[in-house]
Parts: structure tokens; sequence; C-alpha cells
């Protein structure tokens, strides 16, 4: 008898890393937000989920669907990869139901195989390209004609910051209001080309321990903080209409500056959670200090730092600022990690940082990444999983 057939479809996705943050559920089944929220896309030549999916009527049902990530089997139990996949296999057998020619993919376990080109130890926000990843592949596997922001109705509920990740550029988070979810989804704010010089400096902190996850940390602030509303009701609505003109514009101090108050925010609002959370730490803070004066030696805002729910620091800067925000940083840490950035050859930063942040810094960050804004999903030939069926 001959082989049954495997199907197989790739794609890579994008980290982002949000500079209006979404924090808060109001329905955390569905994954929908108690705000909108609005990110930047990072270039996948330096952050990036490999995806591939694949099924065939010979992998076993009693074994059903599986994943490996990064080379070690990851469980697909849990309730948001599981709606993940439902939905996804619900419109897959519409087309079928549709037109009995097409093979029955519905009816076959999934296999996924899955890298990160980067450490996962970074503690960078994996999730997001991860659950885009794999809703972008399955979604290419199945042929589906749905649209990203249809899909990021999907990815939403696998971990809320992946919807953002099915576009590249500057991708907004429509919060919606409908209690099925149906009109929380993505969408692009602007193109990568839109605003291409847009620079983001990732200094990577250990954190002595793990922290509190999103997922629960964000639960105990709605419960729990009296800012939180003021937040959710007022300052987040100002800043995402503040941060599209930004964008739309190009005007970097004003991103800039909604940027860090948006991060800020958050922070405050985790800060006023009872008992609070402390996502930032010292070196989280040296950071700070340093963009505070990297930006007064330069007599404008050339440089904007955000956090999320750990204490990695992401600074937002434009390519023309190069020397002023990377010669800085890298006269305080030098090559660590091999770090030896080509951008900054033969240019001399002379902005120099009081020595309790210099030390501190440089005690604390273990790793540099610089990268930019980039594209969103990209389809790809590259599988993780051979035509026989066996993980490569
Ligand atoms: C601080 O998307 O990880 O990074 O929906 O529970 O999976 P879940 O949460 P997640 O939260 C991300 C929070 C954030 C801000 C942001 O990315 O907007």
């Amino acid at each position: 008898m001959a082989a049954e057939k495997v199907y197989r479809a790739s794609t890579t996705a994008p980290v982002n890393i949000a500079v209006v943050k979404y924090w808060g559920k109001r329905d955390p089944k569905l994954n929908l937000p108690t705000n909108s929220s609005l990110s930047v896309t990072l270039s996948q030549a330096d952050l990036r989920t490999l995806t591939t999916a694949s099924c065939s009527a010979s992998y076993s049902a009693a074994e059903g669907d599986s994943l490996i990530l990064n080379g070690e089997p990851s469980d697909v139990a849990g309730a948001r990869t599981q709606a993940c996949f439902r939905e996804l296999r619900t419109r897959r057998a519409a087309l079928e139901a549709a037109d009995p020619s097409l093979p029955k993919l519905s009816t076959m376990p999934v296999h996924l195989v899955s890298e990160n080109n980067f450490p996962t130890a970074a503690g960078l926000a994996s999730s997001a390209a991860g659950f885009a990843a794999l809703v972008r592949a399955i979604a290419n596997l199945y042929e589906l004609p749905a649209s990203p922001s249809e899909l990021s109705k999907i990815a939403r509920q696998g971990s809320g910051s992946a919807c953002r990740s099915l576009f590249g550029g500057y991708v907004a988070w429509r919060m919606g209001s409908e209690a099925d979810g149906s009109d929380s989804l993505a969408d692009q704010v602007a193109e990568a080309a839109h605003w291409p010089d847009m620079r983001a400096l990732v200094l990577v902190v250990s954190a002595a321990k793990k922290g509190v996850s999103s997922t629960s940390g964000m639960q105990q602030t709605v419960a729990t903080s009296g800012l939180f509303q003021e937040r959710i009701s007022k300052v987040v609505p100002q800043n995402m209409d503040l941060m599209e003109k930004a964008i739309k514009e190009r005007d970097f101090p004003a991103f800039a500056e909604v940027t860090m108050r948006d991060s800020n925010s958050f922070h405050a609002t985790c800060a006023d959670t009872y008992p609070p959370i402390f996502y930032m730490n010292d070196v989280s803070k040296a950071a700070i200090r340093a963009v505070e004066a990297i930006n007064a030696a330069a007599g404008r805002t050339v440089a904007a730092y955000t956090f999320d729910a750990g204490p990695n620091a992401v600074i937002y800067y434009l390519e023309k600022d190069t020397e002023a925000v990377v010669g800085t940083i890298h006269n305080v840490l030098g090559d660590i990690d091999g770090w030896k950035p080509a951008a900054i050859e033969g240019l001399k930063s002379t902005v120099s940082l009081d020595e309790g942040v210099t030390s501190t810094l440089k005690a604390g960050v273990s790793r540099i990444i610089m990268t930019g804004v980039g594209e969103g999903p990209i389809k790809t030939d590259e599988y993780l999983v051979a035509e026989d069926g066996t993980p490569v």
C-alpha cells in the first residue's frame, strides 16, 4: 500500500514589542482585553519563530495533535492551544463541506515543529511569535482564505499579544466591544516601510527569580488596582490616539514620549496591584536613567525606553541617532557577549553617564540585541518536518 501523503506548510512569525501596552482581560476565556494596544513588529532577521505544520492520515489518531518546540515535546492540551486548533479545524471543515473534492485534513492529527532563532532564556516575548506562527502555519496548511485580521482573532485566544504578530510594521489591537470577541482583532496602522529607520536595542537583563506571569499578573491588577481604572478609561484611549498620530506623521519625539509614559503607567498599575508586582529591577531603572541622560545630552528626544512583564529594556531610536544611543550604551557595556556593532564603527559617543548607572548596567546586562522594524509572517519552503512526516 502506498504510504499516506504528509501535507506540510511552513511560516516564520515575528516578535512584537508594545508601545501602548495590553494589560488586563475583560473576558479571560476568550482573551478579550480591557484596552486597545499598539506595537512595533521587530525584524525577523534577529528574532523569529519558524513553524512547520503537518498532517497526515498516517499520524496516530490515539496520539493526536503534537508540538515539538526547540527540540523538546511541548504540551498542546492547554485550553488556549486547544482553542486555536478548534477554530482552525472548524474553518477547514467548512471548506471541505463546501467542496467534497478537498482532502479531509480537518480529520487528521496535526504535528507541529517550531524553533526560535533566539535563546528562550533571553526572556523575550516568545509566546507572541509562537502563537502567531502556529496559527499562520496551520492556516497555510489548511489553505484557509482568512485575512491576517481574521487570523488575529484566533491567535488572540492563544496569547493576547500574539494577535499583533500577524502583521509587520506598526500594529494596533482594537479591543472591540462584542461579547463574542468578533471585533477584538489586530490591524496594521502603518507598514514597516512607512517608517523604516525605526530601530530597537534590547538590553537583556537576567532576572534573579522568575516573576509573575503576564496572564496572572494582569488578573491581579484588574482585581485590585484602583489606578488601573484611570489607565483603561482615560490614559490608554488618549495614548492610542497620540501614538497613531505620531506614527502617521513619523514624529519621533511624540512617539517616544507616549512610549515612555505608557510603559511608566503600566508599571505604576503593577505597583498599585495588591500585593504589588514589580517587573523592573535596578538594572531596568539604570536603563531609564541612561536614556534620560542620552536625551538630555542630545538636547532632544532621541531614545525611548519600554518594559514588558520582566526586567529587559527595549530602547527605540532612529537610525540617524545610532551614534548617540548605541554609541553611549556600547561605551558603557563594551563588547559584552561578543557585541561589536558595525553600525558604530568609527563613531564616538561622548555622553557620559553617572557612575552608579554605569556600574549597574555593566553588572546586570548580559546580552544586547540590535534590531529594527520588520515584516509580518513569511511563508517559507524551509520545513522542520520531512516529507515522510519525521521531525528534522
Ligand atoms: C506586558 O500576551 O503574554 O507584554 O494574553 O495572558 O498570554 P496573555 O498575555 P500576554 O501579555 C503581554 C503583556 C505585555 C504588554 C503587551 O505586549 O502589550
